[in-house]
């Protein structure tokens, strides 16, 4: 069980504590939300950021791009120092290609899923995939109030990885917190990512702490 902090819920004049604030707490993975402006009606920050980032903690770096023709920004966030770049297949044409492209490039590649696609559409993408990521609100804002209907999804998602042996990383990503959680480790989830459930309390490195120890109860429970 992994509890990725989002950083897009952090103060974001002070990117560079939250992230090693978090790392004091425990956290092995980082959550960046990279937004376009077109995909999603938000900006947020880019390449630059992410390097800075880079160079003041451990953590693997989860980047999560909600921008249009991801393909173009393999090469800035694998320079930048991304560990795993996750495309939206919203926004994407052609996403087997830009999947391959992540590998290539050494990094390992991710698919979002936004709540009202189907997960058919990963019928011939598994062997392309490191992390599937199920968005339980609709890409663009942290805050926003989770959506029960995709834990059924998350359900069905394991249920195939499960038969095809795929051994990669289901990932949820919206409005997580301690109730909403334990029900999406239960559901099938190993990834869980949560912005203000974190940043939102007064004391995020607690509320880091307490999150993951619900989630590792619900896990051993699913
Ligand atoms: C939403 C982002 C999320 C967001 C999560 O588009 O992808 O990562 O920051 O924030 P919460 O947990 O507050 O929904
Ligand atoms: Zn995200």
């Amino acid at each position: 069980m992994i509890l990725a902090p989002s950083l897009l819920a952090a103060p974001l004049a002070d990117l560079g504590k939250a992230a090693q604030d978090m790392e004091e707490a425990g956290a092995t993975w980082l959550h960046l939300d990279i937004m376009d402006g077109h995909f999603v009606p938000n900006l947020t920050f880019g390449p630059g950021t992410v390097r800075d980032l880079k160079g003041k903690v451990q953590a693997f770096l989860d980047v999560h791009l909600m921008v249009e023709d991801p393909a173009f920004w393999i090469e800035p966030f694998a320079q930048a120092g991304a560990d795993l770049l996750t495309i939206h297949i919203e926004a994407d044409r052609h996403p087997q290609r830009t999947l391959a492209a992540i590998r290539k490039r050494g990094l390992q590649a991710g698919l979002a899923l936004s709540p009202a696609t189907h997960e058919s559409v990963l019928e011939y993408l598994w062997d392309d995939v490191d992390l599937i990521l199920l968005m339980t609100v609709n890409p663009g804002f942290a805050g926003q109030a989770f959506l029960p209907p995709v834990l059924e999804k998350i359900r069905r998602v394991k249920a195939q990885a499960e038969a095809r042996g795929w051994r990669g990383y289901i990932q949820v990503d919206g409005g997580v917190d301690e109730r909403t959680g334990p029900l999406c480790a239960e559901a099938g989830a190993g990834v869980l990512v949560a912005g203000q459930a974190i940043f939102g309390h007064p004391d995020p490195k607690a509320a880091f702490r307490n999150l993951l120890r619900r989630l590792k109860g619900a896990d051993d429970r699913g």
